[in-house]
């Protein structure tokens, strides 16, 4: 199965896993709706995908903002009637300890990492009925899976994430709607420059970690496997996974050893 012609709307889409799927599915001929804040990068990636195939918008939305997540909803559909795909990619990460980040900074991530996908998925099940047929994807992170140091906020929305779409996956709504959550663990982007500290600022730099993350370009190729074999939760990690089993099987070593990390 291909992604040929089918009508798939990314957020996050001018940077990073979000712009790289983007490209794959563009190589496939796929029908492109770009999404994320920041229209300059978006038109950048909407020239790379018109190389690769013959459609491809782009639909600038804050996912924070309801009203616009409303408008964007019925926007990506007017373009060509229908959607196939939803890929709720767009996020933001923390750098900042629990006990130094605001109330105003994990509201923050709220809001980007669960609301906005939240809100978004809510706005479009409607025509997922109405099709009777579609796809879910759900860009989570391991940091959904396990409390991690530095990222309170962040593991807080992606726990909430995984809960909420594993809900949609255990309620089925809609017989032909399938939904998959990726987790992935470190991904060489430029996600830790946006990151949010304690005081809600940006963290404005590449973290030692991020850069020998998986090579994004592996990443979305995983994604785009796990998104043809309709898989309900795939996990695109290395030392993370072992953490997972550590804190399943033998927690005293998980807390140990995620204690030191950062
Ligand atoms: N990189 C990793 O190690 C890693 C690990 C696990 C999970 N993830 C998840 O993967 C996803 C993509 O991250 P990435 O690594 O590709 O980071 P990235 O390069 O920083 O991309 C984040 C994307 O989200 C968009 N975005 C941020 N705030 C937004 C808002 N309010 N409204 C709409 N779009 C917004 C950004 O675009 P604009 O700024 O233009 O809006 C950008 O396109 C995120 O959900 C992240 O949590 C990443």
């Amino acid at each position: 199965m291909t992604y040929q012609d089918k009508v798939i709307l990314i957020t996050g889409a001018s940077s990073g896993i979000g712009k790289e799927l983007a490209l794959l599915l563009a190589a496939e001929k796929a029908r492109i709706i770009l999404s994320a804040r920041n229209e300059a990068h978006l038109l950048e990636v909407q020239a790379q995908c018109l190389s690769l195939t013959p459609h491809c918008h782009v639909l600038p939305m804050d996912i924070t903002d309801e009203r616009q997540v409303q408008e964007g909803a019925a926007s990506a559909i007017a373009i060509y009637g229908r959607i196939d795909v939803l890929i709720n990619n767009a996020g933001v990460t923390q750098r900042s300890k629990l006990i130094d980040t605001s109330p105003a900074a994990i509201r923050k991530l709220m809001e980007v990492n669960f609301f906005g996908p939240m809100m978004l998925t809510t706005a479009l099940l409607p025509q997922f009925k109405a099709q009777q047929q579609g796809q879910i994807v759900v860009i989570s992170s391991m940091a959904g899976l396990f409390g991690y140091p530095w990222r309170s906020g962040y593991n807080a929305a992606k726990h909430a994430l995984q809960g909420y779409f594993e809900t949609l996956q255990t309620e089925q709504p809609i017989p032909g709607l399938s939904t998959t959550i990726i987790c992935p663990g470190r991904i060489h982007t430029d996600i830790t420059y946006s990151a949010i500290t304690g005081d809600g600022s940006a963290y404005g730099a590449m973290d030692p970690g991020q850069a020998h993350g998986i090579p994004v370009d592996v990443c979305a190729r995983k994604i785009v496997k796990a998104m043809r074999n309709k898989k309900k939760l795939v996990l695109i990690a290395r030392m993370e996974k072992v953490l997972l089993w550590m804190k399943r099987y033998f927690p005293p070593l998980f807390y140990f050893i995620a204690r030191k990390g950062n």
